[in-house]
């Protein structure tokens, strides 16, 4: 869908589904997902492990391996012009490098243990942005500068493993954002790292976001980074969204019954109190045959007859606050959220 100028669409990703195929069955990752990304937004998205939030991420940027797992239905239309979910391999190596950015939860992983900072930073901008050598590396220090890693033409010569984890993810963020990608997505960027290390990061991240014009999608499993950092929020469970909203609305309005279990079992950074944390208790259906009715019914206090009968459709409660819970239907039962809110904000 075309926007006006204000608010260019960067990302519309549109029932999407992704399986994996494996011995035991199909594993149904994600599962009809929607949702939208415009310029300069940051999108976070929240949800217990396994609910498909890096699967969901990765295939944006088609980085989930296929085989095993295949795209099943939906389009992922990347600056409103761009179905992601048709372009070969080729076409998508050209779009990874210079218009997408990703800054993943290991920077171990992703960077070459072989290579110096310094070539990992100019190899993309020299493929892809048509640069020569020197042009490349005047890029790469700068980039270095603004990541703020000290004695940056020092580091330019050094490998992955002579720097500490703090660093390396800087660096993750200086590779991921030399191309000045549209779309950066962050999963999970600072969870391997200390305490300390990630309220950097996390400073680090909002200072470029505030100086870049890039768009972000932010995977995190902390509270405090969420209210810190995003304009909106996808809340997802058992490979679907169940709720999305501003964050004020996620956080104070919220009407899913898993969202509200969420708020209150996760800990939060930056919280004083982490002792009134309430786990969610049982565990997300099997996704090789996930139940007909609604995923969270098994675990929900407020489920009805109808939630096992039958999946609820995503209800509007205003403007983009949406959730899919059959509580949200106007003859459903009135039930007032707990008040004890946690880790919440
Ligand atoms: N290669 C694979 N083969 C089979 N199933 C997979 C594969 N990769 C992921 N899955 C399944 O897909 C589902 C979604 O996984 P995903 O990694 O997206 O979860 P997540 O929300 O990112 O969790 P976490 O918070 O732990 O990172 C999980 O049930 C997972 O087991
Ligand atoms: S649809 Fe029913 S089971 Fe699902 S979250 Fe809402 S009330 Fe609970
Ligand atoms: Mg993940």
């Amino acid at each position: 869908m075309a926007t006006t100028k204000e608010t260019k669409r960067i990302l519309d990703v549109d029932d999407l589904h992704v399986s994996f195929k494996t011995y035991a069955g199909e594993v149904q990752a994600v599962r009809g997902v929607t949702f939208h990304l415009d310029k300069g937004e940051v999108l976070a998205i929240v949800g217990e492990s396994g609910c498909g939030k890096s699967v969901t991420a990765q295939t944006i940027m088609r980085l989930v391996p296929a085989p095993p797992s295949f795209i099943k239905n939906g389009s992922i239309v990347f600056d409103e012009k761009t179905d992601i979910v048709k372009l070969s391999e080729r076409q998508m190596q050209k779009v990874r490098g210079s218009e997408m950015g990703m800054i993943f939860q290991d920077p171990m992983t992703s960077l070459n243990p072989t290579m110096t900072v310094g070539k990992q930073i100019s190899e993309s901008l020299i493929k892809h942005q048509g640069m020569n050598k020197s042009q490349a590396m005047a890029r790469s220090l700068e980039m270095l500068r603004l990541v703020g890693i000290s004695n940056p033409e020092g580091r330019l010569k050094q490998y992955p493993h002579e720097l500490s984890g703090g660093m390396r993810q800087r660096i993750m963020i200086a590779i991921a954002l030399a191309c000045n990608p549209k779309l950066l997505i962050a999963d999970e960027p600072t969870t391997a790292l200390d305490v300390t290390i990630q309220a950097q990061i996390i400073e680090l991240m909002q200072e470029l976001k505030e100086k870049t014009e890039s768009s972000i999608i932010m995977i995190t499993h902390d509270l405090g980074v969420v209210a810190e950092m995003s304009d909106r929020v996808i809340v997802m469970y058992a490979g679907k969204i169940v709720e999305e909203g501003t964050v004020d609305e996620i956080f104070y309005e919220s009407r899913h019954p898993y969202t509200w279990g969420l708020l209150r079992s996760v800990p939060r950074l930056d919280a004083e109190n982490k002792s009134d944390l309430v786990p969610i208790p049982g565990t997300p259906p099997d996704l090789f045959a996930p139940p007909k009715g609604c995923a969270f019914a098994d675990r929900c206090p407020y489920a009805m007859k109808v939630c096992l009968e039958n999946d609820p459709e995503k209800f509007v409660i205003k403007g983009e606050h949406r959730a899919a819970c059959w509580l949200c239907h106007p003859d459903a039962p009135h039930v007032e959220r707990p008040v004890e809110t946690g880790g919440a904000v």
